[in-house]
């Protein structure tokens, strides 16, 4: 969507994962701080966004959304000052349908011009558009009114589709959002995760600088997974220039999950103006290969082991469509190191069962 938005994926955070409808305002306000607080915000989670469960069950007489009169007693204008003080940006929830998918709240089938208002007078930065309740008219006519409605309304606001891949939105959705779901909801455990990985991996050619696809938020944190398996995860994430929006308690985060999420070499990898989503390259049972192009001529390459044996994985410059005789620097950015020798032809690796390794590539001049 040309709003001006989305040169990069979206990185922030998003109260579903860990909280579902569990949520108020000084929740918000404190996942906002603690973002702050321990340098996420600024290695680029700027968006706090609000999921399903923020208003009341009805409209106003007047056919406005009312924020929840308990959970978000100071109004949601309130919320987004005191997220906006902070640098931060502040994202909402509706739904191309009568009511969201928590049946709490109405959706905004029919209100788009009026909802998109109301944000904008919110002084909203991102709405997430979901696909529940709604009047089995197809998506490609449900979705349309909000971009234009959003657009209308003169304030830049990142626009989520969430479609969920169903109806193919990789197909339909850059000229309307600045993202879209390619797959169901994601949960807490590897086959959840990386089956997302593979089914976000079939619309690469779709994804680019303004829009992008999302496989989902990230569960990274919140405990469904070992460490090596969250790696694999915000890896995929990053190679596959995903949303970065985290979905776990930020008030609370462990060391493992701090290294993982802070990682800024892999959030670089992710954040690069090319913004050309890698591919799965190789595939040889249960052990991958994917790789795509980075700025200055770099690759970036993960291997992947699926199987739950230790396993060597090879790379082949072939493989990543580089010429066999290119000399490379390799980066390995999860142990923070280059190696000082240059590869030639090939990376292996032996790695432990469901865990990657990722490297950067550059060639020697
Ligand atoms: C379905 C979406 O895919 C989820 O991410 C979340 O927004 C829930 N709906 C909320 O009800």
């Amino acid at each position: 969507l040309e709003n001006g938005l989305g040169a990069t994926p979206p990185m922030g955070w998003n109260s579903w994962n860990h909280f579902f409808c569990d949520i108020d305002e000084t929740i918000i306000k404190a996942t906002a701080d603690a973002l702050v607080s321990t340098g996420l915000a600024e290695l680029g989670y700027k968006y706090v966004n609000i999921d399903d469960c923020w208003a009341e069950q009805e409209r106003d007489s007047e056919g406005y959304l009312v924020p929840n009169k308990k959970t978000f007693p100071s109004g949601i204008k309130a919320l987004a000052d005191y997220i906006h003080s902070k640098g931060l940006k502040l994202g909402i929830y509706s739904d191309a349908g009568f009511q969201t998918c928590s049946n709490k709240m109405p959706g905004s089938l029919g209100y788009e011009q009026k909802d998109a208002d109301t944000f904008a007078s919110w002084d909203i930065d991102y709405l997430k558009y979901d696909n529940c309740n709604n009047n089995y008219t197809e998506p490609t006519k449900r979705y349309p009114p909000m971009s234009q409605a959003l657009i209308k309304t003169g304030r830049p606001i990142f626009f989520s589709l969430c479609e969920w891949g169903e109806m193919h939105p990789a197909f339909w959705g850059a000229k309307l959002g600045n993202s879209w779901r390619t797959t169901t909801d994601i949960s807490d455990a590897w086959d959840s995760m990386i089956s997302r990985a593979d089914q976000n991996e079939a619309y690469a050619n779709f994804a680019g600088p303004g829009g992008w696809n999302d496989p989902d938020m990230l569960e990274v944190g919140n405990g469904g997974m070992t460490h090596k398996q969250y790696v694999v995860h915000f890896s995929l994430w990053a190679i596959s220039k995903a949303p970065l929006l985290i979905g776990c308690d930020v008030r609370d985060l462990s060391n493992n999950t701090y290294k993982i999420l802070s990682n800024k070499e892999v959030i670089d990898v992710n954040q690069d103006p090319l913004g050309i989503q890698a591919k799965k390259v190789k595939k040889d049972g249960d052990l991958e290969v994917w790789a795509g192009p980075l700025s200055k001529s770099r690759t970036v390459v993960l291997l992947l082991n699926r199987s739950v044996i230790r396993s060597t994985i090879s790379a082949y410059w072939a493989d990543l469509g580089v010429p066999a005789d290119t000399s490379m620097e390799v980066r390995d950015l999860w142990k923070h190191k280059t190696y000082n020798k240059a590869f030639k032809n090939q990376l292996k690796f032996t790695m432990e069962g469901r865990s990657c390794r990722m490297f950067i590539l550059k060639p020697v001049s």
